[in-house]
């Protein structure tokens, strides 16, 4: 069995297909799928589809793209429905300097109300991070003065450094299609070097898609067994293993798909 933890299944490029996404999935073994949430909307659209499909869980949250969009009552909305019962993780949240979409201390702000809401109903967080991943280091090291940090680095693509640190403070790493990238060997060094325990695969679909299917919209859940082959090469075991360890590291985080 193949967990993919994280998918944006509600994309208006996905929604209208999740059964036979689904099934497609099922055939190569991916039988655990998070579905991804980024505002309030989305959050409600998860939990409705995780209702639907038993194979799915959701996340609840506002992305740091979409944190300065959010109206006066968003928030109340995301920590109550974070006690719905197929939801089993906080986000996706995070700190993103490449679009500038949101200002850097709104972002800021709503990521530290995920990190509460996370401790409050003891849920993990699912953390975007592009363009800034020494900076978002140094923000959880500070975080977690606060108290312990429990989340997944998703779609990782800082350094080895950043990596260790973020480990050290307890947190997984989740690796996307981008692992299997021809000029990706950097990412594939950090990922060789990731402890078992701690380890996770994603598709982040619609979003990169893997090799050899890279630049095809959309990306889907079935195609993570891609990215967990590349990770297995790199890693030196099997598919088998790599798929095994990782789903456990997933149902452990998650508290799901047992
Ligand atoms: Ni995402």
């Amino acid at each position: 069995m193949i967990i993919d933890t994280h998918a944006h299944l509600t994309d208006e490029s996905l929604i209208d297909q999740v059964p036979q996404l689904l099934s497609d999935a099922a055939a190569v073994d991916v039988r655990g799928i998070l579905v991804v949430a980024t505002d309030v909307r989305t959050s409600q659209a998860c939990i409705q589809l995780s209702e639907r499909h038993r194979e799915l869980r959701a996340s609840v949250g506002i992305h740091p793209n979409y944190s300065c969009q959010a109206n006066s009552g968003d928030w109340e909305l995301i920590e109550s429905l974070a006690k719905h019962e197929r939801v089993v993780a906080v986000g996706e949240t995070g700190l993103d300097r490449y679009w500038k979409d949101c200002a850097w201390e709104i972002q800021v702000e709503m990521f530290r109300k995920h990190i509460r809401l996370s401790r409050q109903v003891n849920l993990p967080l699912v953390i975007h991070t592009r363009d800034c991943s020494a900076e978002m280091l140094r923000f959880l090291q500070a975080e977690s003065a606060g108290g312990s940090l429990r989340g997944v680095m998703h779609s990782f693509t800082g350094s080895p450094d950043v990596a260790r640190g973020c480990i050290e403070l307890g947190l997984y790493i989740s690796f996307a299609g981008m692992v299997t990238y021809k000029n990706a060997d950097d990412i594939r060094e950090v990922a060789s070097q990731i402890p078992d325990d701690r380890l996770l695969v994603e598709t982040d679909c619609p979003y990169l898609t893997p090799h050899p299917f890279r630049g095809q919209r959309p990306n889907k859940p079935a195609l993570v067994v891609h990215t967990l082959q590349t990770i297995a090469e790199v890693r030196q075991v099997s598919r088998e293993l790599l798929a095994a360890q990782t789903t456990i590291n997933a149902q452990r985080l998650f508290g799901a798909w047992r």
